[in-house]
């Protein structure tokens, strides 16, 4: 049995530049991998299995997870099946990317188990056949993408920084959210000068995609005022929502509220040659 652990992402800003003709969206964000974590177990089997601690997840060809197992395998020419097991913790439909993660995880470690018949570079070219955030879950953690999420230059690391995800007990669509955008409100930003403050350690985080969520999901920026008069002084959507991230100052009023899950974690990031790991 191989384990590893699949990571969460938030996007420390997230700027659109415009409506592509095929239909996505051209962007320029900052990714960073946090410390939530999935759980995926890998085992040699006699047919595929695809199992989930979530029982509102799918386990068929809807899972990304399948979709990166049936993909190593044509790319691959490698026929094994293996039951994969995911132990779910990051919420689904909250921008977080674990379906992606789950999805990236899975190209690493069937890689590893098949003795690396693919590079890494190859392994992120395949994963953009799966979903635009995909290849990012590749990269070492800090990531700034564009086109649409899968031109990546890996950037240095911000310094540690406590955050909390609130995930309201609603999702939001991806596809609902960008559809429903209007690039030409957006606010014109320079997503060159928000990289560089970040580099300098001046961060500043924005989300471009917080008007479109927020039309279509006014309790979604009720929750966002509301954590904003709980003293959380940084409250961003990450992706597409419906979860925020707040940067942690200390200062926060608790929240106890049973229709709220909240987590707390930290920028994580993994060395070269080696997986994510949780401590
Ligand atoms: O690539 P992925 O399947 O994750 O994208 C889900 C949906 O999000 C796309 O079908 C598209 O509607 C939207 N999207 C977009 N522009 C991007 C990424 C996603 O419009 N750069």
């Amino acid at each position: 049995m191989f384990t590893l652990i699949s990571p969460a992402k938030i996007n420390l800003f997230l700027r659109i530049i415009r409506r592509r003709d095929d239909g996505f969206h051209e962007l320029a964000s900052l990714f960073q991998t946090i410390s939530l974590f999935d759980r995926l177990t890998f085992e040699r089997a006699k047919q595929d299995q695809l199992t989930c601690t979530d029982p509102s997840i799918p386990c068929d060809h809807r899972n990304l997870v399948y979709k990166a197992l049936t993909l190593f395998r044509q790319k691959t020419q490698i026929a094994h099946s293996y039951h994969i097991h995911i132990e779910k913790k990051i919420p689904a439909e909250a921008g977080l990317g674990g379906g992606s993660s789950n999805a990236a995880t899975t190209l690493y470690a069937l890689n590893e188990l098949s003795n690396r018949p693919a590079s890494l570079e190859q392994l992120q070219s395949w994963a953009a056949e799966i979903g635009s955030d995909v290849p990012f879950f590749l990269t070492q953690g800090t990531t700034y993408c564009t086109g649409r999420g899968d031109i990546m230059r890996p950037v240095k690391a911000p310094s540690p920084q406590s955050i909390c995800i609130v995930k309201p007990e609603w999702g939001l669509s991806t596809p609902a959210v960008y559809k429903n955008l209007k690039v030409s409100e957006l606010i014109h930003r320079d997503p060159l000068i928000a990289l560089k403050n970040h580099q300098e350690g001046l961060p500043e985080y924005f989300n471009d995609l917080e008007m479109s969520a927020f039309q279509i999901s006014p309790k979604t920026e009720a929750l966002q005022k509301r954590l904003l008069n709980s003293k959380y002084k940084t409250v961003v959507l990450s992706g597409s929502g419906s979860a925020f991230f707040c940067i942690l100052t200390g200062k926060e009023t608790p929240i106890i509220d049973p229709q709220l899950s909240l987590y707390q974690a930290e920028f994580t990031n993994r060395k070269a040659n080696q997986w994510y790991t949780s401590t």
